[in-house]
């Protein structure tokens, strides 16, 4: 990445954070600005602006995000003390309450006297690291002061998840966002687009002859799809019991890595390009009928569990989660893509919370040879699967048969195994590296765009208002460190398929 993004000039700019206490701030967004840092890929002349409610002079708040740097970058803190101690310099704080729109006039005043002071140009970018009910508040003001004019410097915007809680509020927010900015300001981040691996599935499409011949209907039997979380919901119940995994996973992170693996070519590389051809596969998903809802998405909220011999609490015993809570903290759904390379092939997607393992894979299940010549095969697969993992240790597997030496023809499913790892010198960046580095450079193409935010709310409303108005739909318990409801195998069609993530692969059948 250093390689590459450092042919990417990223001119001066500063970097306001509003939410510059938070929990996001202080494990990823200044961690992340740290690494850049260290990597050299900030702009020559850059500096962060914290803004927070909390009265607090600069000296302060540099101690605080050192302490917190040491927790959320150690690694880098510890390797590079130098480097650390040169990153906290760049790091202002001006206390701001968001409510307050006169706040903004000191904020306006702070920020352009410090360009003025570093030589930087009114460059900016605003991120909102704020609870989505802020956001619009924060953009009015900004508009209230001029802040979000263009006329010396450009201005940027990053959005958080989750953006909007429907179609109709995220066409409200899209809507009140773009009094003050044109959509080219507005970066609505998903930090999945973020992550290498998942870029990397357009790269081994789309890089390779082989793999798209076989990419459709006529190969492909279906497509998996998970994200398992080994963790519950631990102390943001508060946010959490309100949204449940349709909205913080599903929407968001799932359908847009659904949107990579399904998407057509571009014609051209470039960031609309990109997001036009994603934006087709959203658009093009199959509405679910009310009467199909209970069949085709099996929802799940975890029970006390063990793990390691500690107890695992309940959902409903969770902070600030209330205790008949119908929340679901577990989504599984089988869906179809309406369009010509995917038609009538079924995705599944599934995400949990308190499942056994984390890992977040895709598995694109090919078709078996039209004539099973060999009968004796050491798995319950006869077809071929490409893995592509994102996490953990990222990379792309290919699973096919092989014979097994010796007499007979007994075949046995092997892996062609790559590593992401052993193409990094250095350790992989993480998303919020990438996402930051992108917006300074103004390249939104790993930016959820807003035609792509409502094309998939439009998909899971109906969804999210059956669950709620109709009280016959089945939440299922499922005991946590397991795999989630059993309903969720009821999905496959065929009896015999099982989710990849959960399965044996070498289980030996003969
Ligand atoms: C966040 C969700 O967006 O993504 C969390 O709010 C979830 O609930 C997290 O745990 C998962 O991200 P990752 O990168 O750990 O898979």
């Amino acid at each position: 990445m250093k390689e590459l993004r450092n042919k990417i000039h990223a001119e001066n700019q500063i970097l306001i954070i509003f939410g510059v206490n938070g929990d996001l701030s202080r494990r990823k967004l200044l961690p992340a600005l740290l690494q850049l840092y260290v990597d050299g890929l900030l702009p020559q002349k850059f500096a962060v602006v914290g803004s927070g409610s909390a009265e607090k002079n600069e000296e302060t708040f540099r101690s605080e995000v050192k302490e917190h740097l040491a927790k959320h970058a150690a690694e880098a803190v510890e390797q590079f003390p130098e480097k650390t101690a040169e990153f906290l310099k760049i790091l202002y704080y001006k206390k701001v309450n968001n409510r307050v729109k006169e706040e903004f006039a000191g904020l306006k005043d702070y920020a352009f006297s410090l360009c003025q002071r570093l030589e930087i140009p009114e460059n900016i970018i605003y991120y909102f690291s704020i609870p989505p009910f802020m956001y619009e508040v924060v953009a009015e003001h900004l508009v209230d002061y001029e802040m979000n004019s263009e006329s010396s410097g450009w201005k940027r915007v990053i959005v958080e998840k989750p953006f909007g809680y429907s179609y109709e509020t995220a066409v409200e927010l899209d809507n009140k966002l773009h009094k003050g900015f044109r959509e080219h300001q507005i970066y609505r981040i998903d930090h999945y687009l973020g992550k290498e691996t998942v870029q990397n599935i357009m790269v081994t499409r789309f890089a390779n002859g082989f793999f798209e011949p076989v990419w459709n209907r006529s190969y492909v039997d279906r497509v998996e799809i998970t994200a398992s979380e080994k963790i519950g919901v631990g102390d943001r119940g508060g946010y959490y019991d309100t949204s449940g995994a349709m909205r913080d996973m599903i929407q968001n992170h799932l359908l847009q890595v659904l949107a990579v693996v399904a998407m057509d070519p571009p014609a051209v590389f470039d960031s609309n390009s990109i997001r036009n051809e994603t934006v087709k596969v959203l658009q093009a998903l199959r509405p679910i009928p009310k009467s199909k809802i209970s069949k085709c998405v099996i929802r799940g909220q975890y029970t006390e569990g063990i793990h390691r011999g500690e107890k695992i609490p309940a959902y409903r015993d969770e902070k600030d989660v209330a205790p008949d809570s119908m929340t679901e903290t577990y989504v599984a759904m089988k869906l179809f893509v309406d369009n010509w390379r995917w038609s009538d092939v079924p995705f599944y997607i599934r995400t949990g919370k308190n499942l056994p393992v984390r890992v977040t894979e895709v598995v694109i299940h090919l078709k078996p040879a039209p004539l099973q010549l060999f009968k004796q095969r050491c798995t319950s697969n006869p077809a071929n699967m490409i893995i592509l993992r994102i996490h953990p240790d990222a990379g792309i597997a290919v699973d096919f048969g092989m014979k097994i030496p010796g007499a007979g023809y007994k075949v046995q499913n092997v892996n062609m195994d790559f590593h992401y790892s052993n193409l990094a010198q250095s350790k992989i960046p993480e998303a919020y590296e990438r996402l930051l580095l992108d917006c300074m450079v103004g390249d939104s193409t790993l930016y959820a765009r807003a035609d792509a935010v409502q094309a998939s709310w439009k998909f899971v409303d109906p969804i999210l208002n059956e669950w709620k108005n109709n009280p016959d739909i089945p939440l299922y318990f499922y005991k946590s460190n397991t795999w989630g409801p059993e309903e969720a195998d009821g999905l496959f069609e065929n009896k015999r398929l099982k989710w990849q993530a959960q399965c044996d692969k070498f289980t030996c059948e003969i």
